[in-house]
């Protein structure tokens, strides 16, 4: 089962973003490699970070005008739900899921950048967002409507079809 590595391919041209990302492949790796004992206590870290890490992304999202029930939201929510309840299962016995939860991530993270978290990084970007202070330089490039999709119409890294507000989310994970 492949271990994810942080390359380069996965940095969203975002400091903080990619900071984050880094320290979420490290800490898969860490759940990735750890013995039974050390099982538990490494998937929660990982569990703990992804709730920030989500949490942080969905306030940037918040504040540059994306609707409360957008894509890139739901599908945060999809995930940490899947991961709060395999965390359940593992605390009643069964601690196996938790390896194919974290092989499955693997696939799915650098998907994930991909898809959702490189389209909010140029949307971040197009407006002039700074995240250590909220600040947005160019108010005039937020949209009137609230955005559905993962970035907004860029044509970034995708389809137009996928780009556009409204588009119907495709959660599966
Ligand atoms: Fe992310
Ligand atoms: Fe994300």
């Amino acid at each position: 089962m492949g271990t994810l590595q942080w390359s380069e391919e996965l940095g969203v041209d975002m400091p903080q973003m990619d900071a984050t990302h880094q320290e979420a492949v490290a800490l898969l790796q860490a759940v990735q490699g750890a013995s039974d004992a050390e099982l538990m206590p490494a998937w929660e870290r990982l569990l703990a970070h992804t709730e920030a890490h989500f949490a942080e992304e969905d306030r940037w999202m918040q504040a540059t005008r994306f609707a409360a029930g957008n894509c890139h939201t739901t599908q945060h929510q999809t995930v940490l739900q899947i991961m709060r309840d395999g965390t359940a299962r593992a605390r009643q016995g069964r601690p196996g899921e938790l390896r194919t939860m974290a092989a499955e991530l693997a696939v799915w993270l650098p998907q994930h950048i991909d898809a959702m978290d490189a389209g909010l990084a140029y949307h971040l970007r197009q407006v002039g967002f700074d995240p250590a202070s909220g600040h947005i330089a160019h108010p005039e490039a937020l949209t009137q409507e609230p955005l559905h999709g993962w970035g907004g119409a860029s044509g970034l890294g995708g389809d137009e079809e996928q780009a556009g507000a409204g588009q119907a989310c495709t959660n599966r994970v």
